[in-house]
């Protein structure tokens, strides 16, 4: 940089230029003016070059870092977590509490911090967004937690939801078993003899009305499941639903568990997403050839009681030779399946187990479980119950109103629900974190894999330097893309740190304001999994954000691809 002086008018006025090379020529360009006097004009030009270099050197140093910072990422290693380790990376990172924790928490409640929360908000949306938003013959409903408690005298849940309690003759654990279980399974912690010391009903009794002599007794729902089958009428009617269709809900349900444990896998207080789907009695599936290619490993009745090995099949050939009865069993589970594969979980984690006969609950004709290898062991991710036409009939029968609609042949019939899905969110959370879950050795932090769209937070952006007008940039591309995702600002800390934050909690893009943005009306978005960076112009990054985060294109693709490694 350089000082000019200028007569203008008989008068001398001095500036500060640089030298710039555009379009092949090199140009005097002003970077400020210096005033009329020549000595005051060299100690204001000593001043500005000064304060230049010294950001200058910010921002080299710091655009080091970053890249040292990024130089080892491609070590990343698989971390296989226990269930008690991922509870405690939940806490740390503020995805899930012991609910009422200052005063000890209370055995199987949960609260969701303010990335977990953003997690299961995910979660939701994206069931719901496949089950019910993208498909013709689903609608939703969002029923009562508490509802009138003939509704669970009809449904059975009064009489037949029942645990038998046991405890251990050898350590004194406590837990609760099928009835059918009873002499046939070992205590867990020690493999000591169970006794049973009763049965129980584990639904949470709560009273309607605050004076007790008038109040009713009522009870928080076991499953959202009955909520669908005593509106089925009216949704029937008021959507013109014709058979097949389904009903979803998601929404809490209470179980009045007697051993809460393994973090969120068995809680007193979950969310589940069902769908009770709803044909004639024999009506065939129309969608069999969505799912030929779909393999599972399958572990049917006749598999677990010759104790042979499970079996990898076609979903669709495991319909066909009877192994699974109905078409439209196998469908939902294929579905389910897939819905799973497509956010990202691990497919060989997966299996399909049949209820051994005395294992299936008071509705069910025959249920299939989707098992996830947790670390625990294989165990029920989601249940596929066939409930027949069990539910409209008791709640005929209890209410007196009729449930039939007309087929299309005019006739009018009772529906069936040949296969129920129904999923605990937080069970699939569990599988999300834990598929998700690596470590990289390089830079010693987790990387949380996660698919972008369930990730709590979409995107993270930093000024490179802590100046104002590249604040400024940044926080302008917040407020834009707040309209349409959950971004945060993010400025404290190295670049390599808060890369770092971000990775350890999903976010998969974490975009920088750097030296060129100003000039450039651009900036760079780097990608989690691989670090690598694009520039993107300010103008199409919400644009581009959405096309990255639905998969509708590759980053590559993106933007103009920038070199990040350090030469050697
Ligand atoms: N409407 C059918 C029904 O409720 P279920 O097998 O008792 O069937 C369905 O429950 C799903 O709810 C399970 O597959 C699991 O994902 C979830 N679930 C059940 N009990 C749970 C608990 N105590 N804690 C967390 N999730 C649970």
């Amino acid at each position: 940089m350089y000082i000019v002086k200028k007569k203008i008018k008989g008068k001398e006025y001095y500036y500060l230029n640089k030298a710039v090379r555009e379009g092949g020529k090199v140009l005097s360009k002003n970077v400020a003016y210096l005033g009329k006097d020549k000595k005051e004009a060299e100690k204001k030009a000593k001043e500005i070059i000064g304060s230049i270099e010294k950001i200058s050197n910010a921002q080299k140093r710091r655009a080091k870092e970053s890249r040292k910072s990024e130089k080892s990422v491609s070590k990343l290693e698989k971390k296989e977590l226990s269930i008690e380790e991922l509870a405690n990376f939940c806490k740390k990172r503020g995805f899930v509490y012991a609910s009422g924790e200052i005063y000890g928490g209370l055995g199987g409640f949960w609260d969701f911090g303010h990335i977990g929360v953003e997690l299961k908000k995910n979660i939701k949306k994206e069931w719901w967004k496949f089950h019910v938003q993208k498909r013709e013959d689903v609608v939703g409903i969002d029923g009562a937690v508490i509802t009138n408690p003939k509704v669970w005298q009809a449904s059975g849940h009064v009489k037949s939801f029942i645990d038998v309690a046991v405890v251990c003759k050898k350590c004194g654990f406590k837990t609760k078993i099928d009835k059918h279980e009873l002499g046939k399974v070992k205590c867990e912690k020690c493999d000591g003899e169970y006794k049973s010391i009763g049965e129980f009903n584990p639904m949470f009794i709560t009273q309607i009305g605050p004076i007790k002599k008038d109040s009713v007794v009522s009870y928080l729902r076991p499953e959202t499941a009955q909520l669908i089958f005593i509106n089925f009428k009216l949704v029937q009617e008021n959507a013109r639903m014709q058979l097949p269709f389904g009903i979803a809900q998601i929404g809490k349900v209470f179980r009045n568990e007697i051993s809460p444990r393994e973090f969120l896998f068995r809680s007193r207080e979950f969310e589940q997403m069902e769908i009770e789907y709803f044909i004639e009695d024999k009506m065939k599936c129309p969608y069999m050839d969505e799912m030929k290619n779909i393999k599972i490993l399958v572990y049917d009745k006749k598999m677990q009681e010759k104790g042979k090995e499970t079996k990898i099949m076609k979903i669709y050939e495991a319909c066909k030779k009877k192994i699974i009865r109905t078409d439209w069993h196998a469908y939902w589970i294929s579905k389910q399946y897939q819905w799973f594969i497509g956010l990202g979980a691990y497919s060989e984690k997966f299996r399909i187990r049949q209820h051994l006969s005395n294992e299936k609950s008071h509705y069910a004709i025959d249920t299939w479980d989707l098992e996830y290898k947790f670390p625990m062991g294989w165990r029920e991710l989601e249940g596929f119950s066939n409930r027949s036409d069990y539910d409209l009939k008791q709640h005929q029968k209890y209410s007196d109103k009729s449930m039939e609609v007309i087929n299309a042949n005019g006739k009018k019939i009772l529906p069936h629900v040949v296969c129920e899905p129904s999923l605990g969110v937080e069970r699939a959370l569990l599988v999300f974190l834990f598929d998700s879950y690596f470590y990289d050795v390089g830079r010693k932090n987790v990387i949380l894999k996660l698919n972008p769209k369930l990730s709590p937070i979409k995107a993270a952006v930093f000024p490179i330097v802590k100046q104002a007008k590249y604040i400024k940039i940044a926080q302008d591309i917040v407020d834009d893309l707040k309209e349409e995702f959950n971004v945060v600002y993010d400025k404290s800390g190295s670049i390599g740190r808060r890369y770092a934050r971000n990775d350890e909690i999903g976010t998969p893009y974490c975009i920088t304001v750097d030296d060129k943005s100003p000039k450039q009306k651009d900036c760079t978005i780097r990608n989690r999994d691989d670090t690598k960076q694009i520039r993107v112009k300010i103008s199409d990054l919400r644009g581009v954000l959405r096309k990255l985060i639905n998969g509708e294109i590759k980053f590559e693709k993106a933007g103009k691809l920038v070199e990040t490694r350090v030469k050697k």
